[in-house]
């Protein structure tokens, strides 16, 4: 089975350069479920900090999610939340390193590690996790989701459709609105995926010059 079929634009230079938040998106398009889980399969190809991959995802693509998504975005949101095919929350999972060593366990098994090598990790990395605080837990799966969700972007494009990431909305009420453990997930973006209608609004860059040091 070729699990990139749905992958019609594979031009990284348009895919990448060509990006651009849209935020208006025909309401009658429909990406299967299928589809969409092709992309986010393709979008945890991400990096992720020791591969604890702490992410999550909540798809809202048909009426009642939609409607979810909308009791929590703030109203400059409505147009894209309310027209797109599907709005996937990406959270960061805190407690990802509680099944860390299926990870493992698993490249393990499939010969692509060594048991000393294995071992090695989990005395390296584990306590890391363990004794870590909040702060440092919320920042890793927020930087995990971040890498995530950017790949997800990219790969709506790959796929044909446009995307907008949003910050604009009650990140104290995802959790308890999808039914998630609130201690556990922390809301990272929410991305809008459809097939655009109408323009984006072009937006500008900072000289890099001016934002780099070579020292
Ligand atoms: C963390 C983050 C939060 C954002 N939140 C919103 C949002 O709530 N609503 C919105 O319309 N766009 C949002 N955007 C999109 C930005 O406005 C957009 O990426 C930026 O203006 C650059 O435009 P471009 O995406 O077309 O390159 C967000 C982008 C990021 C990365």
């Amino acid at each position: 089975m070729d699990e990139t079929k749905n992958i019609i634009n594979n031009d990284f230079k348009d895919v990448m350069l060509n990006r651009h938040s849209y935020r208006e998106f025909k309401p009658d398009v429909k990406i299967s479920r299928e589809e969409i889980s092709e992309m986010l399969e393709e979008a945890t190809t991400a990096p992720s900090a020791c591969n604890l991959q702490s992410w999550h995802f909540v798809v809202c693509d048909d009426a009642a999610g939609k409607e979810k998504a909308h009791s929590v975005m703030m109203p400059f949101n409505y147009p894209q939340t309310d027209s797109c095919s599907a709005i996937i929350f990406v959270l960061g999972d805190t407690q990802s390193h509680y099944k860390y060593r299926d990870v493992w366990n698993k490249a393990c098994e499939n010969g692509q590690i060594t048991p000393e090598k294995r071992d090695q990790v989990f005395k390296t990395f584990l306590p890391l996790y363990e004794h870590a605080d909040r702060s440092f837990l919320e920042k890793d799966a927020t930087i995990d989701g971040s890498m995530v969700a950017l790949q997800l972007l990219l790969t709506a494009r790959s796929h044909g459709y446009e995307a907008n990431p949003m910050s604009g909305y009650a990140f104290d009420k995802v959790a308890s609105t999808f039914d998630l453990d609130d201690e556990r997930y922390i809301p990272v973006t929410a991305i809008a995926i459809g097939k655009p209608a109408g323009d984006f609004t072009k937006s500008v860059r900072y000289n890099v010059k001016e934002l780099t040091d070579f020292i």
